[in-house]
């Protein structure tokens, strides 16, 4: 079998989900993450339009989605000069490497799977007219997953802990190619990084998330007004957690708060609801603030990138062509250690 050396730097690799909106949640909780991760590591960001297909959608809407996603990591701080972000359903080569990996993966390892248990439960339960149809690219998933990953050979991947399961996936993927095929792909290792975990204001025992309804999370390019009135009523002692510790309402203000650039405040402020002192209209005033200036500043950011980039689907394409000769190089060359043909001559050519 024959070994090849790995690269030495470290490439990162991580993907999200394409949503109308960009939130708190997903920025403060992964993407202000990636933007740090650049200064350090080669990286890779894509938006994954392929795995949201697993969910029932409206393909236009799809398609915006994935844009916006787009536009709002550039805006964000993730930056196409230095880090190769795409868009997954531009690089075909990932989907034919899932096909390729799936021999790889075992289907009592995919069945096992909980997010898999849990889309597919509530798929089962949905109440539309498809309700019962469970589409088998919801199994697939981790297997997508993992080409994506293994595509442009990454090591490390950012995640939430809610990822876990896919990645030990990857890596199991990773380990049965190489050691039937050959050393090749790096086993990918999840990137520990301490992110915060914001909730909804709304309802604080909850994960921010778009899905749950408009005042349940606050959208980084959110006008002033709205994100003033979300703080303004943010629930904060209702569900006290029990045995005196702060409770949840209070504790997401406050993680917001040191999130959006005022740890220390944050930890006085900590320090004042410990002995009892904390006046809760001074937290939401704070937060409020720092979130006014914090979203203001995407704001500005965010038509800065609008003005540069014109066309997004313009840029949407050349990244695609920039991932698509990395993910390319690697297919090519799993291609031939698998024992399959290369592709045949592209009909172009012919003409
Ligand atoms: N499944 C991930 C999520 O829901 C998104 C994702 C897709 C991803 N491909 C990835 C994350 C590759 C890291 C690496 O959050």
């Amino acid at each position: 079998m024959r070994d090849e050396p790995q690269s030495t730097g470290r490439r990162v690799y991580s993907g999200i989900q394409p949503t109308s909106v960009m939130t708190l949640g997903n920025y403060f909780g992964a993407v202000q993450n990636w933007v740090r991760l650049q200064d350090e590591h080669e990286c890779v960001y894509c938006v994954v339009d392929l795995h949201a297909m697993t969910a029932p959608y409206d393909p236009s809407e799809l398609r915006d989605s994935t844009r916006e996603m787009f536009v709002s990591l550039l805006a964000a701080g993730v930056d196409p000069e230095r880090s190769v972000v795409y868009v997954q359903s531009t690089v075909p080569e990932q989907a034919e490497l899932c096909w390729l990996l799936a021999t790889l993966a075992s289907l009592g390892d995919l069945s096992r799977m909980t997010q898999f248990k849990e889309k597919a439960g509530a798929q089962r339960r949905g109440d539309d007219a498809d309700g019962a149809f469970i589409p088998a690219a919801l199994l697939f998933y981790p297997i997508l997953q993992a080409a994506d990953i293994l595509a442009y050979r990454a090591d490390a991947v950012p995640v939430g802990d809610d990822q876990s399961q896919h990645l030990e996936m990857s890596r199991g993927i990773a380990r049965r190619f190489n050691s039937r095929f050959g050393n090749f792909f790096a086993e990918p290792e999840t990137l520990l990084t301490t992110v915060p975990r914001v909730m909804s204001t709304a309802d604080p025992t909850r994960k921010m998330s778009k899905s749950l309804g408009p005042r349940h999370f606050v959208g980084l390019f959110e006008d002033e007004g709205s994100v003033r009135r979300k703080i303004r009523s943010a629930v904060t002692d209702s569900g006290a957690a029990e045995g005196g510790g702060i409770s949840p309402g209070v504790d997401n203000l406050l993680t917001l708060l040191a999130a959006s650039g005022h740890p220390e405040e944050a930890d006085r402020m900590r320090e004042e609801y410990r002995i009892g002192k904390l006046r809760y209209v001074d937290l939401k005033g704070r937060t409020a603030d720092a979130l006014a200036a914090l979203t203001a500043e995407m704001r500005d950011r965010r038509a800065d990138v609008e003005r540069r980039v014109g066309d997004v689907d313009e840029v949407v394409a050349e990244m695609g062509a920039r991932a698509r000769s990395i993910a390319g190089a690697t297919l090519a060359r799993v291609r031939d250690r698998m024992g399959i043909f290369p592709p045949g001559r592209s009909p172009a050519t012919e003409l």
